[in-house]
């Protein structure tokens, strides 16, 4: 099978344009919907569950610009959702990507040694149809392959407008998906890498092993897959021996197997998202004071006023093709496990690799002074 992998690398049998969505699944869809509107600055979209004839579970789609997330949550016990729950806690079941043809995508996938989710069908109703087909990935977490060209009501068929009181919150300026980054089991990236590869086509454009001094301070091996557009982009962590214990380690533990660590979503001014998300009260992982002090050094010459980068504790990193802005959230349910990164591009390609260092450095920096080191 090697060869073949190898043959296929970055040549895709089918097109993927980009993400459509995510599916999370949650224990109350009616009170996270509220919290992705008041924290994440989320508008109700669409709806369907009992009102609208679906018996056994309610979904809640919600938007904002190109980001659309679905809420999903089981109404009984027995339902194979609840399930997936009770192993997981509220998260990312379904990576859905947009591509042309659904059905020709799925069959092509099977045949490159891609595993089935369910098989390809059509949703139809008066607006038209929504073809989509389900592929497995890592843990118990599914890319859904979905065409909605030819389907002119709201979202898809079964759903209807999701009308909710308006909710005090400040606009976050959310634009798109930047990337959805995967955690699997000791030794199982490669395998992972090389799924993409070979099921997909995607290409392999990043990795990181121990070898790399920011991977011996985030204890994280990592490899990125993307499609050919680069519109998809999924980094693979795995844990790795490091300074420290592994944050993914911590995450398997509490998940109960692998799945999506977190989720980067697009600003196109960081500085107003974070203030706007801070004011709604998303928590965010604390920036030590001291890592504002080489970050000139590090990155060299940006547009942002570095006081005010400081202020909102927003990092950056630098890569060959320009630098980047971003910050992590704090987990967004009670596991250690699954959260958000908010990320501005200025060019760079990358995931902000040379943060764990410097944000590792900075701590200890922190520790010296306080005599703790
Ligand atoms: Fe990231």
């Amino acid at each position: 099978m090697a060869f073949m992998t190898k043959a296929w690398q970055g040549q895709e049998a089918f097109a993927v344009e980009g993400f459509d969505h995510l599916e999370f699944y949650v224990g109350n869809a009616k009170q996270a919907a509220h919290y992705y509107r008041a924290a994440f600055g989320f508008e109700p979209y669409a709806y369907c569950g009992p009102e609208t004839g679906v018996r056994d579970y309610v979904s809640y789609v919600l938007r904002q610009n190109r980001v659309f997330v679905v809420l999903t949550t089981p109404l009984s016990s027995n339902h194979r959702i609840s399930a997936w729950l009770a192993s997981h806690g509220d998260s990312v079941h379904d990576i859905a990507l947009a591509v042309k043809d659904p059905r020709a995508a799925f069959a092509e996938c099977l045949r490159r040694g891609g595993q089935e989710a369910y098989a390809p069908r059509e949703l139809r109703d008066e607006n038209g149809t929504v073809t989509v087909a389900g592929i497995r990935t890592y843990g118990e977490t599914i890319h859904t392959f979905i065409d909605r060209s030819g389907y002119r009501g709201l979202w898809a068929p079964g759903f209807v407008e999701l009308r909710l009181p308006p909710v005090p919150r400040q606009e976050t300026g959310l634009v798109a998906i930047d990337h959805v980054v995967g955690n699997v089991e000791v030794g199982a990236m490669d395998r992972w890498a090389g799924y993409y590869r070979s099921a997909f086509g995607f290409m392999t454009f990043v990795e990181f092993d121990e070898n790399d001094i920011s991977t011996r301070y985030s204890a994280l091996k990592s490899k990125v897959v993307r499609s050919k557009n680069w519109r998809v982009k999924m980094p693979l962590n795995e844990p790795a021996r490091g300074l420290r214990k592994s944050q993914i380690e911590e995450y398997l533990e509490f998940n109960e197997g692998p799945g999506v660590q977190h989720v980067a979503l697009l600003s196109s001014d960081i500085v107003k998202t974070i203030g706007a998300l801070r004011a709604n009260g998303v928590e965010f992982l604390p920036v030590p004071d001291a890592y504002y002090e080489d970050l000139a050094r590090r990155v060299g010459a940006i547009d942002e006023d570095l006081a005010l980068l400081q202020r909102h504790g927003i990092l950056v990193d630098r890569d060959e093709e320009g630098y980047l802005l971003q910050l992590f959230t704090k987990p967004v349910e009670d596991r250690p496990t699954f959260f958000f990164e908010i990320i501005q591009r200025k060019g760079a390609l990358g995931f902000g690799q040379g943060n764990f260092q410097a944000l590792f450095e900075s701590i200890e920096r922190e520790q010296a002074r306080r005599g703790n080191l």
